[in-house]
């Protein structure tokens, strides 16, 4: 609904987060007109909605650092696509009876991920998918199909995708501690391991966690499945790579996620590091372990080996567009870009006395959650507990992050009464804690 003032409405208004109830607030009403036509007056008001609409994505985006989404793209060349119907339903790798597809684009992105995670174009399978989650979702279920008896070992700061998981596919799940980093704390994980020591077991490994960017060390969880005697015909390895599963190729000394080490699949979101205007993700397997999921059917004239039935055919093209554009030495530098700019910010944080947590090679700030909804809300920030992250993509630039910091320091004084900041010791480390007693 529009506002009183003619804005979108978002502007002022209390946040409320109400988990019970569903609450039916802003939308834009469908107008019908009296005599069933499309008059002057429904195009005038679809007009200046859209054109409201656009400007409210103009500001939303100049401040958006909360999200780990790259807002920063130009796919103008591709707006002539839009016209078309495209529609990658079945295997990627198997040509369905609809020729309105973009499978070519599809295999190719693949070809260039399965290039990056060191496997062989005979050894992979993979395809496009609608973003991080459904990637998850199919890593988890291969690890499920493969091993049908498995234990699902996730840490606790893992995507709720993960868990979802767990539930749709009415697994056991193990929820494994973290270090203050958010890695997987592998002591845990032996100990849980070795009470479940009669049944296979499916890891899912944080390639960058949500909240903290932390990555699970993949080399110390194969060491601790070993040593707890699991041979690799008895567990299965999923990596949710959604963010850093694209930046981690690009940092020189990162440990590397690679296919030439016992894992199952890798899945990445696309509209993340990358940037697209629509979700997608990556998603890739080792074609032994696809041939037991799959199934054929004759309606489709290809394999079902997917999530979903019909798939985003023009995604893959948008990936493919970026992949050309940018080539390994572009992400490089906009990896090197954001880790740079990410440091800036968490020294910046720490000169004002604020806490903040920046896990290394990763360009997620832990920050202190600001007592102020709608400073929230206009910068977009994501919270847990007591604290929030800045996640600093390739569209926040320095300038962007000194109009945040300055903003911050200005009104944090407000917030708070002779008391302070609370203690974020227990989610960042007393050395990153600035409250009163640990600064
Ligand atoms: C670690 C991790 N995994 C999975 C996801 C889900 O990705 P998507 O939002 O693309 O479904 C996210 C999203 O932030 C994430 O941070």
């Amino acid at each position: 609904m529009l506002g009183q003032n003619g804005k979108l409405g978002y502007a002022g208004v209390e946040r409320a987060i109400v988990i019970e109830k569903k609450v039916h607030t802003r939308c834009f009403e469908v107008m019908e007109s009296d005599d069933d036509k499309f008059t002057g007056d429904n195009k005038c008001y679809m007009d200046s909605i859209l054109a409201m609409y656009r400007e409210n994505l103009i500001d939303r985006t100049k401040h958006h650092i909360g999200y780990c989404f790259n807002l920063d793209f130009d796919y103008g060349a591709l707006a002539n696509l839009q016209h078309f119907s495209i529609n990658n339903l079945g295997d990627p790798f198997i040509e369905s009876n609809y020729g309105v597809h973009s499978r070519q684009f599809e295999v190719g992105v693949l070809d260039w991920f399965a290039n990056l995670w060191e496997i062989e174009r005979s050894d992979y399978w993979g395809y496009i998918t609608n973003g991080g989650t459904e990637g998850n979702l199919h890593g988890i279920l291969l690890g499920r199909e493969v091993l049908p008896d498995g234990v699902l070992y996730t840490s606790q700061d893992s995507h709720y995708s993960i868990f979802k998981a767990a539930r749709m596919y009415r697994i056991e799940c193990v929820k494994v501690d973290t270090l203050i980093s958010g890695e997987i704390d592998c002591s845990d994980f032996k100990t849980k391991l070795l009470s479940n020591k009669d049944k296979p077991a499916i890891i899912n490994v944080n390639i960058g966690t949500t909240m903290k960017g932390a990555v699970d060390d993949l080399d110390l969880v194969i060491k601790t499945l070993e040593e707890c005697g699991f041979t690799s015909d008895k567990f299965y390895i999923h990596c949710d790579g959604a963010l850093f599963g694209l930046m981690m190729p690009f940092i020189k000394h990162a440990p590397k996620v690679t296919f030439k080490k016992p894992i199952g699949s890798v899945s990445v979101s696309g509209h993340k590091f990358l940037g697209c205007p629509m979700p997608c993700g990556v998603q890739i397997t080792r074609t032994n372990h696809i041939n037991v999921l799959s199934k054929n059917i004759e309606y489709i004239a290809s394999r079902d080996a997917t999530i979903t039935g019909s798939r985003n055919g023009h995604t893959p093209i948008f990936l493919w567009y970026t992949l050309n554009m940018k080539g390994y030495k572009g992400f490089q530098e906009e990896v090197q870009n954001c880790l740079r700019n990410a440091q800036y910010l968490r020294d910046r944080l720490r000169d004002a006395g604020i806490s903040a947590m920046l896990n290394e090679l990763s360009n997620t700030v832990v920050i202190e959650r600001p007592a102020d909804e709608k400073f929230v809300r206009k910068w977009q920030l994501a919270c847990q507990e007591n604290f929030a992250h800045v996640v600093v993509m390739p569209h926040v630039t320095i300038e962007k992050l000194d109009e945040f910091m300055n903003e911050f320091v200005e009104k944090r004084p407000s917030w708070y009464d002779q008391d302070g900041p609370p203690c974020l010791a227990s989610n960042v480390g007393s050395e990153n804690c600035a409250c009163a007693m640990h600064k």
